[in-house]
């Protein structure tokens, strides 16, 4: 009888081992130049002059921070996330690709959202879905109350949302191709009873390594009217909707408009903005 050895658990081969799982994110998800282009439009769209304060909650590493106080001399910036590990990344690899002018006019706060203090700000952003995290009506609403108490009399609050049929499915992936890697967003389970659902995102190499489960967010998958009722709660005066437009393929295409009814896609982006 031969003993076998005991395999190490999720041990990285190849490109994998090597990967920086925050730099594959940073690349394939998120565009702050596109970010702040909205925040800009959107704030001008309400008060008619330039936004100067932003707070960026559940900043991750960052990189919207560090985006906005390189557009404006005057622009100041507040980044704030529960974990160290991101805002450590976004130190050692977004934060020093700024000048030292720049730098003094950014903060990253390791706070939890719901008790960070920062000065109140033109723009309050919490982007790539991440008030999903609260999964009652009670902390939605809390966590909106604070946001509005957080923002200038002058201020708006900008959110993502996303939804549609194909956001009910389980075990349902979706690829896309990045030089050198491919990201995979898996929707591994949806409840239709209480809108729980998890999701990963896992990168793949061409050597056929992967970093599997790089990133898991246990959400609630909220509706855009229970979001609106929920920002009206919390003391906002109006809330707007920004729909992403489509190109010939059915896929997004980055355009946002001011909608008052959408189509129903089965695979949705928007912006919601809250108006103080
Ligand atoms: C989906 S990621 C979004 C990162 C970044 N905003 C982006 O657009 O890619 C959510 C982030 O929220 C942070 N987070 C979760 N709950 C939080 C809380 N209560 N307060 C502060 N940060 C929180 C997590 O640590 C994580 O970095």
């Amino acid at each position: 009888m031969s003993k076998r050895r005991k395999e190490p658990q999720n041990r990285l081969t190849g490109k994998a081992a090597k990967a920086d799982k925050y730099a594959l994110y940073q690349d394939a998800v998120q565009c702050p130049e596109a970010e702040i282009e909205f925040f800009d439009r959107a704030y001008r769209e309400n008060y008619a002059s330039e936004p100067k304060i932003l707070r960026e909650d559940f900043c991750g590493a960052g990189a919207v921070s560090c985006q906005w106080v390189k557009t404006g001399d005057t622009r100041k910036a507040y980044g704030i996330d529960l974990d160290p590990e991101p805002l450590a990344w976004g130190m050692a690899h977004n934060v020093s690709t700024l000048s030292t002018e720049q730098r003094e006019r950014l903060k990253f706060i390791e706070g939890n959202v719901l008790s960070a203090k920062s000065p109140k700000a033109d723009v309050l952003a919490a982007q790539n879905f991440s008030f999903f995290i609260f999964k009652t009506r009670e902390e939605v609403v809390d966590y909106f109350r604070k946001a509005h108490a957080n923002i200038a009399a002058k201020g708006v609050m900008v959110i993502d949302m996303f939804g549609g049929s194909e956001s009910y499915l389980e075990d349902h992936l979706e690829r896309r191709k990045y030089d050198g890697f491919k990201y995979v967003w898996e929707q591994a389970r949806f409840d239709p009873v209480t809108h729980h659902c998890t999701f990963y995102i896992h990168f793949t190499f061409k050597d056929g390594s992967k970093l599997d489960k790089a990133f898991r967010y246990d959400w609630r998958l909220w509706s855009i009217p229970e979001v609106r009722e929920m920002l009206a709660e919390a003391g906002f005066s109006r809330s707007d909707v920004y729909w992403e437009g489509t190109d010939d393929d059915g896929e997004g295409n980055g355009e946002y408009e001011l909608v008052e009814s959408a189509p129903s896609d089965p695979a949705w982006v928007a912006y919601i903005v809250g108006v103080k």
